[in-house]
């Protein structure tokens, strides 16, 4: 079938482009879309970890993603991450096909569209925290002093633009995993991945975390949080729980009960 640009079919048609634009821009934009996603690892005998998966998520929203051990998340992380392709099915990261491209141009997708924040924050001990940001930015093609005036925006975004000289073994470990914040946002992604980023962390730092990780998301980060632990999950906007492959659940708000009048 030919393709018709928009505003041509509009003309054609009678109608207004404007009117036939305003619904293609109308609504949100998804960030990340997998459609009928399987994966089967090539052991013997094959293990399907992921069924069927089908998830979609808009600019702005900050999720859970939770479920039993061996039900799929780590692998669901590694297909939104681009760190592996599906078995089957479709993953769309900002509306681009991971299948059309090739592992140089996801590693470049991965570069400038995905941050990621580990349990294991992952910074680099010999190095200040200034340059663990400003790192984030190598394969940016940004030159070094505009890395490092991001890489002290982020690092005061988090709430560490006093400690820049500091080595990563000088910092609390809730200090640590602000700085691996700061080195995931300095890309300006479109996506964050945090897996299990409270998994290291006393409660207390734990709770700082969860508050940052709310506070990005007010200024409209879209941040998606890989956990086991029911009480980080509940305490965010929308939670998709996994259970043997599969999205057994997947609640925000909008499914909800609305709240009672007068409610505060
Ligand atoms: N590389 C692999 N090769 C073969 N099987 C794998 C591999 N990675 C994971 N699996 C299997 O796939 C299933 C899903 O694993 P996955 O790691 O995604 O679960 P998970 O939800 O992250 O679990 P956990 O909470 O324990 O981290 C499990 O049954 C696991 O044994
Ligand atoms: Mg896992």
């Amino acid at each position: 079938m030919r393709k018709v640009p928009l505003f041509q079919y509009a003309l054609d048609h009678g109608d207004s482009s404007s009117q036939v634009l305003s619904v293609v821009e109308a609504g949100p934009r998804p960030v990340l879309e997998l459609v009928n996603v399987t994966k089967t690892y090539p052991t013997q005998p094959p293990m399907q970890a992921l069924t069927g998966v089908n998830l979609r998520v808009d600019e702005g929203e900050l999720l859970a993603i939770v479920g039993p051990s061996g039900s799929g998340k780590t692998t669901l992380l590694h297909l939104i991450g681009t760190l592996d392709r599906p078995t089957t099915g479709i993953v769309r990261i900002t509306g681009l096909d991971v299948a059309d491209m090739s592992d140089r141009q996801l590693a470049a997708l991965r570069a400038t569209r995905i941050g990621f924040i580990f349990q294991q924050f992952f910074l680099a001990e010999h190095a200040t925290v200034l340059e663990n940001v400003a790192n984030g930015l190598l394969y940016a093609g940004v030159n070094a002093s505009e890395r490092e005036e991001r890489a002290v925006d982020a690092l005061s975004r988090v709430g560490l633009a006093m400690r820049t000289r500091a080595r990563p073994t000088q910092l609390s470990g809730g200090e640590r995993q602000r700085v691996a914040i700061a080195r995931a946002l300095v890309g300006r992604p479109a996506i964050i991945l945090a897996d299990e980023p409270t998994g290291n962390l006393d409660s207390s730092n734990g709770v700082t975390i969860l508050a940052l990780l709310n506070e990005l998301h007010q200024e409209g980060a879209t941040i998606i949080v890989i956990t086991h632990d029911r009480d980080i999950a509940a305490s965010l906007p929308r939670q998709v729980t996994m259970l043997d492959g599969r999205v057994s659940s997947d609640l925000s708000p909008d499914s909800l009960a609305p709240l009672e009048s007068g409610a505060e």
